[in-house]
């Protein structure tokens, strides 16, 4: 095997029961009753919420490097989708200080992330409604042994939001549930001299009294967990190409440390853990790459999903995933220490704007449908960069992974495993055979119908299956249940 792909990683609903007697007031949408305390993932059965759909968030925040604290406002236009007493949004942390519904103030409780919100009076079903909550406070980072600091992270010079699945109840108050996404606008205020990034367009960045808010505008929809801020020192650049307006964000304190070559006596005493290096080089050289891999993944998945694009990098040493946030990734520092991780790993992060970001997991149990395309595409890639093709690749992976790599049913991982280096390879590999038993021509119409014909959709691995089975005209069944349901190495056909 000539390398490893990219991945720096070892790594009901409560419907309540209608009476019979409907209120006349609430026509056609029952008396109301509670929304859901979640969307209905059966591995996290608390993220998201039931009873409404969000249109829009409106973050009006303020953060500040000195005492870590956020504070600011989050405007949240959704619709009920039931005639609701009370709602929940999920939020952890944070103090709430206000909290409007409409413009009226609102009732709410707390408890296990969930803000359930009492409105003065209930809301009809297709009631467009407004919920205003301002709040602060220092939000909490997500720590994983496996996977270290994710969530909101608190950096050297200011902060960095990156991680799935939950994150975005760590800092703003959400339906946190990619089921539900919606438009977002994130204008932050940080400390003049300092930046302040997010997903979309830079419409404005104005100073006021020593604080610069920076205005960003995210025009299409995305789950929440794709909005991320980056507050720091950060080389900013702006360019277009393609019709696409790219915002890079570079920390140019970024450093990583060099992979070290294999020991040629492997009995010799280890060697001293080597310096981290500026990788600001590298990583200007893999950005500046985004135009021509949008290029190459245009071609074979169809347009770019979205109208802006850019990637975020901060030096955060500790800092060891990237992230596909939607229209900017964020890359930990250490893919840059080497240079086919550094291509790979943007393409992969590129490629999740298609699958991912654009088609969307209706339940976080389809992971390997963003996982195992992304990292397909890194194979692609790589083929046509001459690297390595895909079937080795596959052929490496096939022959060299340990048993319990073949043990994870990537179909329905489990929460435990739901990012486990599996759903990536054994993901990718499952495409791989797909293109194998169908030929180039059903693959590839396959993929990019599949971008195209859902983009902006949530999906699931049956709507993927059922569309490979249309589109090349034959029974998958036993493929799909091979590589996706069986917890054992597939057979080669
Ligand atoms: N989806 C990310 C990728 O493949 C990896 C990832 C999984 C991650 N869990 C995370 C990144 C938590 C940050 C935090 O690109
Ligand atoms: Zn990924």
């Amino acid at each position: 095997m000539t390398r490893r792909p990219a991945v720096l990683m070892a790594t009901t609903v409560l419907v309540g029961l209608v009476p019979a007697t409907a209120n006349a007031e609430e026509e056609g949408g029952g008396p109301p009753s509670p929304g859901a305390p979640g969307i209905g993932d059966p591995y996290y059965p608390l993220d998201g919420n039931g009873g409404y759909d969000v249109e829009h968030y409106d973050l009006d925040l303020r953060y500040d490097p000195g005492t870590d604290v956020l504070s600011g406002t989050a405007t949240i236009e959704a619709e009920a989708t039931q005639a609701l007493s009370a709602f929940n949004l999920d939020f952890v942390g944070l103090d709430v200080s206000e909290l409007t519904v409409d413009g009226r103030p609102a009732t709410y409780t707390r408890a296990e992330g969930e803000l359930t919100v009492t409105p003065e009076r209930p809301l009809r079903e297709e009631h467009a409604f407004e919920v205003v909550v301002t709040y602060s406070g220092v939000p909490a980072t997500i720590q994983d042994p496996l996977i270290g600091p994710s969530g909101f992270i608190h950096t050297d010079d200011g902060a960095l939001v990156i991680g799935e699945p939950d994150v975005a109840a760590t800092w703003f108050p959400a339906n946190d549930h990619p089921l539900d996404a919606a438009t977002v606008d994130v204008a932050i205020a940080v400390p003049e001299g300092l930046e302040g990034i997010s997903n979309g367009a830079l419409e404005d960045a104005a100073t006021e009294d020593g604080w610069t808010t920076w205005a960003w505008e995210a025009e299409e929809p995305m789950a929440p967990y794709l909005v991320t801020l980056a507050v720091g020192e950060f080389e900013v650049s702006e360019y277009e190409a393609d019709g696409i307006r790219f915002w890079d964000a570079i920390d140019l304190d970024t450093t990583a440390v060099p992979f070290l070559p294999p020991p040629e006596d492997p009995a010799a005493p280890p060697p001293p853990a080597p310096e981290p290096v500026s990788v600001v080089d590298q990583v200007r050289a893999a950005l500046a790459r985004q135009p021509e891999i949008i290029g190459f993944l245009s071609g074979v998945f169809g347009p770019y999903p979205f109208s802006t694009s850019g990637g975020i990098v901060d030096a955060v040493p500790e800092l060891r995933f990237a992230l596909e946030n939607q229209t900017r990734p964020v890359y930990a520092p250490g893919f840059f220490a080497d240079p086919v991780l550094a291509d790979t790993v943007v393409v992969h992060e590129l490629a999740h704007q298609w699958y991912g970001d654009s088609v969307r997991l209706a339940a976080w149990q389809h992971t390997w449908l963003n996982e195992g395309f992304a990292t397909y595409a890194e194979w692609l890639w790589l083929e046509q960069e001459g690297v390595a093709t895909a079937q080795e690749q596959f052929d490496a992976i096939y022959t060299g992974a340990p048993p319990e790599f073949w043990q994870v049913v990537i179909g329905d991982p489990g929460p435990g495993a739901l990012f486990d280096i599996a759903v990536y390879f054994r993901g990718a590999m499952a495409v791989h055979t797909l293109r194998q038993v169908v030929g180039d021509t059903a693959f590839f119409q396959i993929v990019e119908e599949w971008a195209t014909s859902r983009a902006g959709e949530a999906v699931t691995t049956d709507e993927f299956t059922a569309l490979a089975e249309e589109l090349a005209g034959r029974d998958l069944d036993d493929l799909f249940q091979a590589w996706l349901f069986t917890p054992e190495r597939p057979a080669l056909g």
